[in-house]
Protein backbone atom coordinates (compact mmCIF):
# COMPACT_ATOMS: atom_id res chain seq x y z
CA UNK A 1 0.00 0.00 0.00
CA UNK A 2 2.84 2.38 1.01
CA UNK A 3 5.52 4.00 -1.46
CA UNK A 4 7.81 6.53 -1.13
CA UNK A 5 9.00 7.63 2.33
CA UNK A 6 7.84 11.71 1.56
CA UNK A 7 9.25 13.31 4.50
CA UNK A 8 10.04 12.90 8.20
CA UNK A 9 9.01 15.57 10.36
CA UNK A 10 11.04 17.02 13.64
CA UNK A 11 9.86 19.44 15.98
CA UNK A 12 11.89 21.88 17.46
CA UNK A 13 12.21 24.93 19.63
CA UNK A 14 14.40 27.08 17.77
CA UNK A 15 13.45 26.84 14.09
CA UNK A 16 16.77 29.29 13.28
CA UNK A 17 18.77 26.52 15.21
CA UNK A 18 17.51 24.15 13.84
CA UNK A 19 17.85 25.00 10.08
CA UNK A 20 21.20 26.20 10.77
CA UNK A 21 22.61 22.87 11.65
CA UNK A 22 20.93 21.01 9.00
CA UNK A 23 22.47 23.97 6.58
CA UNK A 24 25.91 24.81 8.34
CA UNK A 25 26.88 21.29 9.87
CA UNK A 26 25.25 19.13 7.77
CA UNK A 27 25.41 20.84 5.04
CA UNK A 28 22.02 20.22 3.24
CA UNK A 29 19.69 22.51 1.17
CA UNK A 30 17.14 24.76 3.28
CA UNK A 31 13.94 26.48 2.60
CA UNK A 32 13.05 29.46 3.77
CA UNK A 33 10.70 29.35 6.57
CA UNK A 34 7.16 28.87 6.03
CA UNK A 35 4.72 29.71 8.34
CA UNK A 36 1.40 27.49 8.02
CA UNK A 37 -1.33 29.15 10.54
CA UNK A 38 -3.56 26.21 9.75
CA UNK A 39 -1.18 23.79 11.02
CA UNK A 40 -0.09 25.46 13.29
CA UNK A 41 3.67 25.37 12.81
CA UNK A 42 6.40 26.66 10.59
CA UNK A 43 8.21 24.53 8.15
CA UNK A 44 11.25 24.33 6.79
CA UNK A 45 11.91 21.75 4.11
CA UNK A 46 15.29 20.26 4.21
CA UNK A 47 15.57 18.83 0.71
CA UNK A 48 17.98 15.86 0.43
CA UNK A 49 18.78 13.52 -2.63
CA UNK A 50 15.82 11.14 -2.33
CA UNK A 51 13.41 12.51 0.40
CA UNK A 52 13.04 15.46 2.79
CA UNK A 53 13.10 16.68 6.28
CA UNK A 54 10.67 19.22 7.71
CA UNK A 55 11.75 21.10 10.64
CA UNK A 56 8.72 22.17 12.39
CA UNK A 57 8.39 25.02 15.31
CA UNK A 58 5.01 25.48 17.12
CA UNK A 59 2.87 28.61 15.90
CA UNK A 60 0.41 30.15 17.58
CA UNK A 61 -1.33 29.09 21.29
CA UNK A 62 -2.98 25.91 20.00
CA UNK A 63 -0.60 24.38 18.15
CA UNK A 64 -0.28 20.71 17.44
CA UNK A 65 3.34 19.92 18.26
CA UNK A 66 3.42 21.67 21.47
CA UNK A 67 2.22 18.96 23.84
CA UNK A 68 5.23 16.99 21.64
CA UNK A 69 7.79 19.46 22.48
CA UNK A 70 6.62 19.73 26.02
CA UNK A 71 7.33 15.89 26.28
CA UNK A 72 10.55 16.36 24.23
CA UNK A 73 12.13 19.32 24.95
CA UNK A 74 15.12 19.05 22.60
CA UNK A 75 12.99 18.03 19.60
CA UNK A 76 12.40 14.88 17.95
CA UNK A 77 11.05 13.14 15.26
CA UNK A 78 7.46 13.80 15.66
CA UNK A 79 6.08 11.68 12.35
CA UNK A 80 7.02 9.91 9.12
CA UNK A 81 4.94 10.40 6.14
CA UNK A 82 4.82 8.04 3.56
CA UNK A 83 3.07 7.96 -0.11
CA UNK A 84 -0.14 6.56 -1.09
CA UNK A 85 -1.88 6.09 -4.32
CA UNK A 86 -5.70 6.31 -3.23
CA UNK A 87 -5.41 7.77 0.59
CA UNK A 88 -9.31 6.94 0.47
CA UNK A 89 -8.76 3.54 -0.48
CA UNK A 90 -6.03 3.38 1.74
CA UNK A 91 -7.70 4.66 5.00
CA UNK A 92 -10.56 1.99 4.51
CA UNK A 93 -7.64 -0.84 3.96
CA UNK A 94 -6.14 0.74 7.16
CA UNK A 95 -9.96 0.85 9.11
CA UNK A 96 -10.61 -2.57 7.93
CA UNK A 97 -7.12 -4.17 9.76
CA UNK A 98 -7.91 -2.35 12.57
CA UNK A 99 -5.69 0.38 12.66
CA UNK A 100 -7.07 4.04 14.53
CA UNK A 101 -7.33 7.18 11.66
CA UNK A 102 -6.99 10.52 13.70
CA UNK A 103 -9.28 13.25 13.54
CA UNK A 104 -12.71 12.79 11.75
CA UNK A 105 -10.77 10.18 9.25
CA UNK A 106 -11.88 12.71 6.26
CA UNK A 107 -8.72 13.50 4.55
CA UNK A 108 -7.07 17.07 5.40
CA UNK A 109 -5.05 19.12 2.62
CA UNK A 110 -1.26 18.93 4.50
CA UNK A 111 1.43 20.93 4.12
CA UNK A 112 1.97 20.42 0.31
CA UNK A 113 -1.39 20.71 -0.93
CA UNK A 114 -1.93 17.65 -1.12
CA UNK A 115 -4.81 15.28 1.17
CA UNK A 116 -3.32 13.71 4.13
CA UNK A 117 -4.66 11.34 7.06
CA UNK A 118 -2.48 10.51 10.24
CA UNK A 119 -2.56 6.85 11.90
CA UNK A 120 -2.47 6.45 15.87
CA UNK A 121 0.90 6.27 16.91
CA UNK A 122 -0.03 3.31 18.75
CA UNK A 123 -0.94 1.20 16.05
CA UNK A 124 2.00 1.84 14.62
CA UNK A 125 5.14 0.82 16.34
CA UNK A 126 4.40 4.05 18.43
CA UNK A 127 5.56 6.60 15.91
CA UNK A 128 2.66 8.93 14.72
CA UNK A 129 2.18 7.93 10.57
CA UNK A 130 1.19 10.51 7.98
CA UNK A 131 -0.57 9.32 4.39
CA UNK A 132 -0.16 11.19 1.56
CA UNK A 133 -1.49 10.68 -1.81
CA UNK A 134 0.60 12.11 -4.24
CO1 LIG B 1 4.09 15.79 7.58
Amino acid sequence: MIGRLNHVAIAVKDLAAATAIYRDTLGAQVSEPLPQPAHGVTVVFVQLPNTKIELLEPLGEASTIAGFLDKNPSGGIHHVCYEVDDILAARDQLKAAGARVLGNGEPKIGAHGKPVLFLHPKDFCGTLVEIEQV
